[in-house]
């Protein structure tokens, strides 16, 4: 188990054995009554849950109950992300983001010299990505697309369908979280454009995300540039139409059918409602506006999960939070993302935004000091 899922899963077993959640029967491989231990390494069998999916049982019995937000993204979770982004007629993320692209991905493109190497933080389909690959190709000519994400299988087939589309592109997917795919890539030698579109760097909770953009900086070189996709839009009706019930199907059918399946569980999709929250913020400060994205549950209820020996209350109306943080999709002014970037070792060195100004891509590139660090 990584060492911090380790620490989680072990500081929330004190709230497991006093409070809302109760330990089940618990038996480790070995057949031993281990309760009094106290280790999640004992009280769990690492025969039954996969080391990687410990961070879901540490959220699980937090008191706040969550589970990471990449969790949601298993093969079949990111192809109805995927679906609902290209159809929905009121979530336009999607569509603005590829409008950008679109019109600036040669500008994105000649921001780098050649040879280079395109990196996607959280790739998933790489569906708007093919614009910029066109434009690298085009650009630099043939080089290699590492996509990054957790959704390994689900990359990999992506990336074979790439290779098919694009003579002269070299495909090396990498299946994992989005820094242990920087510390990857960090040592290569071309030029290297991370590229982290879909918003998805807004999932990050709000107190890792300074962190984060210092650790990939103190990873790039001055020849390297992190492009971030970024939503700006704070117009209360359209975010009440972009995130309505339409995410049910991914955010709360397929989320809870995996967690049936992962940890043998007992959960009923009609028993909980998805809902979500616009936390506005002032604009003048640093910290974004964002969406918070849960599932509520309809009364008091139960849940068993076989495979965690853990049953877990829910009183009526108790959320469980689709992410790790209390953010899901920050809503960005220009004035923070420059905060941001100066913060971190960075500075804006261009930014390009659709006809509403509703969304920006921007291009950070790494400046000599870092003003405050994380
Ligand atoms: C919002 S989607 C964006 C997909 C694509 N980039 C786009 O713009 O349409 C986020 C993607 O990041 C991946 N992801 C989420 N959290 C992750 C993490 N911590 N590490 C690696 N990948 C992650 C998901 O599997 C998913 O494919």
């Amino acid at each position: 188990m990584n060492s911090q899922a380790k620490r989680d899963a072990n500081a929330n077993l004190d709230h497991v054995m006093n409070g809302t959640v109760t330990m089940a029967t618990v038996v480790n491989n070995k057949g031993d009554d281990v309760i009094n231990g106290h280790s999640i390494d004992d009280v769990i069998s690492s025969d039954d849950v996969a080391e990687e999916l410990m961070p879901v049982f540490a959220g699980l019995t937090s008191p706040r109950k969550y589970v990471p937000h990449w969790y949601l993204y298993d093969t079949r979770g990111s192809e109805l992300y995927e679906k609902l982004v290209h159809k929905s007629p009121t979530y336009k993320l999607w569509k603005h983001e590829y409008s950008v692209l679109k019109e600036h991905g040669d500008e994105i493109a000649s921001k780098i010299s050649s040879p280079a190497v395109l990196v996607e933080l959280g790739s998933g389909a790489s569906s708007k990505t093919r614009l910029v690959i066109e434009a690298m190709l085009k650009r630099h000519g043939s080089f290699t697309f590492i996509p990054v994400d957790i959704a390994k299988e689900f990359i990999e087939d992506c990336g074979r369908q790439l290779e098919k589309d694009y003579p002269g592109l070299t495909v090396e997917p990498y299946g994992g979280l989005y820094m242990d795919g920087v510390r990857h890539i960090a040592a290569r030698p071309e030029a290297k454009m991370l590229l982290f579109l879909g918003s998805s760097f807004s999932n990050i909770p709000l107190v890792e995300q300074l962190k984060m953009m210092v650790d990939i900086r103190t990873r790039l070189g001055e020849q390297d540039r992190l492009v971030l996709g970024l939503d700006m839009n704070t117009d209360r009706e359209a975010l009440s139409r972009a995130y309505d019930d339409q995410w049910s199907p991914w955010l709360r059918d397929n989320f809870i059918c995996r967690l049936n399946q992962d940890f043998n569980g007992d959960m009923k999709k009609e028993k909980f409602e998805y809902t979500f929250d616009f936390v506005e913020n002032p604009v003048d400060g640093d910290t974004p506006s964002y969406i918070q994205l849960s599932l509520r549950s309809v009364g008091n209820q139960q849940v068993h999960f076989e495979k965690l020996s853990l049953d877990l209350d829910f009183q009526d109306g108790e959320r469980i939070y689709l992410a790790e943080g209390m953010n899901y999709s920050c809503k960005w002014n220009l004035k923070q993302l420059r905060r941001l970037a100066e913060r971190s070792g960075f500075t804006v060195e261009a930014h390009w935004t659709n006809n509403e100004n509703t969304y920006c891509i921007v291009c950070f590139a790494p400046a000599d000091t870092i003003a405050s660090s994380a």
